[in-house]
């Protein structure tokens, strides 16, 4: 049955044929708007390598969350950019720190809108890693304490979703008993599971100010070239009582996100991460890629690899293409 019985170019003819056999969309109901919080008032400060992306005040993010929320995006991710750092990370914990501020301020005024919270160390410690430094090393039992304070103290603020970006091993069993022990036992981790050591996280620590004093993040983050262990990650994760878990980066790592489709019925989140969004802006900027189609070609790649889930800087782009192609 081949040639010229066989003729694949009959169903791609219209946009019609092509809207009825497409196997794969990308809904708003997927998008998840990563958010930068700051202290002080009124302020939007631009991250110049990530152009359309804000460090914003609570009373600007509380803002831009109704906006979100009315665009039919689900949730937001928050990171926060401390007063002060220090060696420990005090203000990752602290009950006035500005995630907490971020997340009561967005809960008083858009409660129907899902608040995850990032927990992880490196925004707030002086030195920038993910964890408590000793002699130069990341030690992890002792980080553990500190994460599962934090994302406490992030329950209490009322954030909806934990979660740890620190690649600490254990951590999502200490932070799953921590939550349980204050009564907490309600509320969702979303892992950061298999989170490569990537150079595509760059612009992101501008951001969120981040970027570490000393070293890298190697001795945490996975190499690059690893599948199997990321397997391993994953099942850690889920045995330690991970609800969802995410992979990231996104783009170089979407046959990670297949492998783990089809291995688990746990919902997968990928993270197209702030590298892979300036990209995409820097050549639109140039005029050398058509920004709007690029991202969306990106989008739909990182679903059909298995994503449930997809956390990006283009959410509020994409949801605006999508409202209009749904237009009546
Ligand atoms: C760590 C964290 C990072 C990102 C999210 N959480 C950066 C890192 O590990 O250095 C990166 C997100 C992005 O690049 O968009 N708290």
């Amino acid at each position: 049955m081949k040639f010229p019985i066989t003729r694949l170019r009959r169903m791609r003819a219209t946009a019609t044929h092509r809207r009825m056999v497409r196997e794969t969309s990308v809904s708003v109901d997927d998008l998840i708007y990563p958010l930068f919080a700051v202290h002080g008032k009124n302020l939007k400060n631009e991250i110049s390598s990530m152009p359309g992306v804000y460090q914003l005040s609570v009373d600007n993010i509380v803002r831009e969350a109704k906006e979100v929320s009315r665009l039919g995006i689900p949730a937001v991710i928050l990171f926060g950019i401390p007063e002060n750092k220090d060696e420990m990370g005090t203000e990752a914990y602290a009950d006035k720190g500005i995630i907490q501020q971020a997340v009561r301020g967005i809960k008083d005024s858009v409660p129907e809108l899902l608040v995850i919270t990032d927990v992880c160390l490196c925004e707030y410690t002086s030195h920038g890693h993910c964890g408590v430094v000793k002699d130069g090393v990341v030690l992890n039992d002792e980080t553990l304490e500190l994460l599962a304070k934090e994302a406490v103290s992030h329950a209490k603020a009322g954030a909806d979703i934990i979660a740890p970006s620190d690649m600490m091993d254990g951590r999502v069993s200490a932070i799953r008993s921590a939550l349980d022990k204050e009564g907490f036992e309600h509320i969702p981790i979303l892992s950061y599971a298999a989170k490569y050591s990537s150079a595509f996280y760059g612009p992101f620590r501008e951001a969120a100010e981040s970027t570490p004093q000393f070293g890298d993040r190697r001795s945490y983050q996975m190499d690059p070239a690893n599948t199997r262990e990321a397997m391993r990650e994953v099942a850690l994760d889920i045995e330690e009582g991970a609800d969802m878990v995410m992979v990231k980066p996104a783009l170089p790592y979407l046959d990670i996100i297949r492998q783990i489709k089809d291995r688990w019925d746990i919902p997968v989140a990928a993270y197209n991460v702030s590298g892979e969004y300036s990209m995409i802006k820097a050549a639109g900027r140039l005029g050398w890629i058509d920004e709007s189609r690029a991202m969306m070609e990106v989008l739909t790649s990182i679903k059909r690899a298995g994503a449930d889930i997809i956390l990006t800087y283009f959410a509020k782009d994409a949801a605006r293409i999508l409202q209009e192609k749904n237009k009546p």
